[in-house]
């Protein structure tokens, strides 16, 4: 067992503080990995404001790169010394999902069995399985993928969830091709990696909507052929800006093929809806919290519109397979993940991050582990 600091969200709502805590020694399956960079992700918020269970107290952070520093018994996935992305995706093998093949899907992701504990004994729930605001942090051995040692792990530690979730959202999840036109309605780090996705993809055009005009800029950068300004006072419907553009490059195109929410509002979804082609899709990779419901939509107009309404977890991602080809991307210069950094902070700036989160000053704040 070893201590370590770690941001720790004690109480629903309560604002987040650095902890000493208690990480064991990996058992069988398990791995200790030494963090080097850890994203702020809009779901660490969710965590601390209750909106995801009330299993306080959280160790938070879960988009991060390290260094494996030991494993337990029967590992052989990794090594210590091996550079890794954590990922909330260790296959199991074994569940329904994994059964019929659809590994991407895994319902029953492995996490540490051991738990990290406060000074006095608390149990932690890491978030999303993982807890790597800490120096150090416990998982399972088949959350660490192993990638090119080279890449910046500030970069690179982000597809451990915010931009795996939006460019799997668009390439996955979406099936976003060339030949395809596709908005975005959100444009954070989840909706910028979709921007990014699709632009990678071939898609075009690729049309960005946001409340926030600072926020479109950068999706311009991020290969956004488009922009909407969705906000009450731009008097803008971004429904019907969405069709028009569409249809300027395809001809007779009653919205995008593919519109992807990456809010997790009932009214960002519902313009995704109505903004989509006949047939088309609309994928959902923003987090709903558990009072939203879904907008009063005439069944008529689900059966009409045909085409097809997703949610994407995780941008249905197989890490072993997405984050060694995402980084070669990024080394190649194909896939700029460091657009993504906005800062790098400490421990000790957490709150100031999530703050930062809502005046949308950043895409992602990354916490630095020396
Ligand atoms: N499905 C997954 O696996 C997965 C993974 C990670 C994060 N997420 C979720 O994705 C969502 C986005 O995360 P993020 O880190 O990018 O958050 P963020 O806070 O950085 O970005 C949200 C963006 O939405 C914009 N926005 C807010 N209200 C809007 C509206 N009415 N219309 C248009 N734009 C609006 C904001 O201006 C901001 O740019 C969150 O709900 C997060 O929990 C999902
Ligand atoms: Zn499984
Ligand atoms: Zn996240």
């Amino acid at each position: 067992m070893q201590q370590v600091r770690a941001v720790v969200a004690k109480g629903k709502g309560q604002p987040v503080s650095v902890e000493t805590i208690n990480v064991p020694d990996p058992g069988p399956g398990e791995a200790v990995v030494k963090i080097q960079a850890c994203g702020v992700c809009h779901t660490d918020l969710h965590y601390r404001e209750g909106g995801i269970n009330d299993d306080f107290p959280f160790l938070l952070g879960h988009e991060a790169a390290g260094v494996v520093e030991a494993v337990g018994e029967g590992v052989t996935e990794v090594a210590a010394g091996d550079f890794v992305v954590l990922n909330w995706r260790a296959v199991c093998g074994e569940c329904r999902a994994c059964k019929r093949g659809d590994l991407h899907y895994c319902f029953n992701t492995h996490n540490a069995t051991q738990k990290m504990t406060l000074e006095d004994g608390t149990e932690l729930s890491p978030a999303l399985g993982i807890g790597a605001f800490a120096e150090k942090t416990l998982v399972a051995a088949g959350q660490c993928t192993k990638v090119d040692a080279s890449a910046r792990p500030a970069a690179v530690g982000l597809l451990g969830c915010g931009v795996m979730a939006g460019l799997g959202a668009a390439i996955n999840t979406g099936a976003v091709t060339r030949g395809k036109s596709v908005a975005v309605i959100g444009c954070g780090g989840v909706g910028m990696a979709a921007i990014a996705g699709s632009a990678l993809a071939g898609a075009s055009p690729i049309i960005a909507v946001d409340i926030d005009p600072k926020k479109l800029e950068q999706a311009t950068a991020m290969g956004a052929t488009h922009t909407v300004d969705s906000s009450a006072s731009s008097g803008v419907d971004p429904v019907e800006e969405i069709k028009r553009i569409a249809a300027e490059t395809y001809e007779g195109a009653e919205g995008a093929d593919v519109v992807i929410e990456a809010v997790g509002r009932p009214e960002t979804w519902k313009q995704a809806f109505y903004a989509r082609d006949l047939a088309g899709t609309v994928v959902l990779v923003g987090v709903p919290t558990p009072d939203m419901k879904v907008p009063e939509i005439p069944l008529i107009d689900v059966f009409g519109r045909g085409g097809a309404l997703k949610s994407s977890w995780y941008g249905d991602c197989l890490p072993s397979r997405d984050f060694p080809m995402l980084v070669d991307l990024y080394q190649q210069g194909r896939l700029d993940l460091d657009a993504f950094v906005s800062e790098e902070i400490g421990i000790d700036d957490i709150e100031a991050a999530f703050e930062k989160m809502h005046t949308g000053d950043v895409l992602r704040s990354v916490v630095l582990f020396s």
